[in-house]
């Protein structure tokens, strides 16, 4: 099969590769990279984890160093705040744009690191953007969290046991935060540090997967 691939990347707001829908009818995925990578990182792992879904893949506008992120960071683990908060709502009003530039439906959100980190900012303070989202290695990105309806999200966080980035009761923080808002968290810690392996794919595409199953 020959799936299109548009950089359509001059008029939204975002720089991002966009792949349309092989068979239409299933979630897209919106893929946020970690720290220095860029929108084409994740789309092998958004196939693989949904072979069917159109994939929507921004590249972040902060540089740190020349590297791209989705926020400003006052140190490692240390977030700039305001800048979580701005730029949730930016990217946020740019999966709007895209989905109706596309005519997409909300996306579940697949993000690894700082990608993961900007998919929970986004879900705690604008979750209407996104129908679920997989959280590769996620921290808490905002202290106090905002209360929000999160009743129709679903949230896989796969964290890792040996990673020396996200403290575990972090990552656990997390769970329990977004659950507060509503959403239906899974956690599950896989053996591994801060990169993504082999047990991540598994434990993801089973997910994903099931909620295929349940719409
Ligand atoms: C972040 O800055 O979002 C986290 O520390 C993860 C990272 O990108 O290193």
């Amino acid at each position: 099969m020959t799936i299109s691939t548009l950089n359509a990347n001059s008029t939204l707001a975002f720089t991002h590769r966009f792949e349309p829908a092989p068979h239409p009818g299933v979630a897209p995925l919106l893929l946020l990279h970690g720290t220095g990578g860029d929108e084409n990182d994740l789309l092998p792992l958004g196939r693989a984890l949904s072979p069917d879904a159109a994939l929507l893949s921004p590249r972040g506008k902060v540089l740190e160093g020349g590297m791209p992120r989705f926020f400003r960071r006052l140190a490692e683990g240390v977030f700039d705040q305001e800048d979580v908060k701005r730029r949730a709502n930016e990217l946020a009003d740019f999966v709007a744009e895209a989905r109706a530039r596309y005519g997409l439906a909300p996306p579940v959100a697949v993000g690894f690191s700082n990608g993961a980190n900007i998919a929970a900012a986004m879900l705690l303070l604008r979750p209407e953007a996104l129908a679920g989202a997989v959280l590769l290695r996620a921290m808490v990105p905002l202290d106090p969290a905002p209360a929000g309806d999160l009743a129709v999200a679903r949230v896989l966080i796969l964290s890792g046991a040996m990673d020396p980035i996200v403290p575990a009761d972090n990552a656990a923080a997390l769970a329990r935060m977004l659950s507060a808002n509503g959403a239906a968290v899974e956690q599950v810690t896989v053996p591994a540090g801060h990169g993504l392996t082999q047990s991540d794919l598994a434990q993801a595409r089973a997910w994903m997967n099931a909620l295929r199953g349940n719409r």
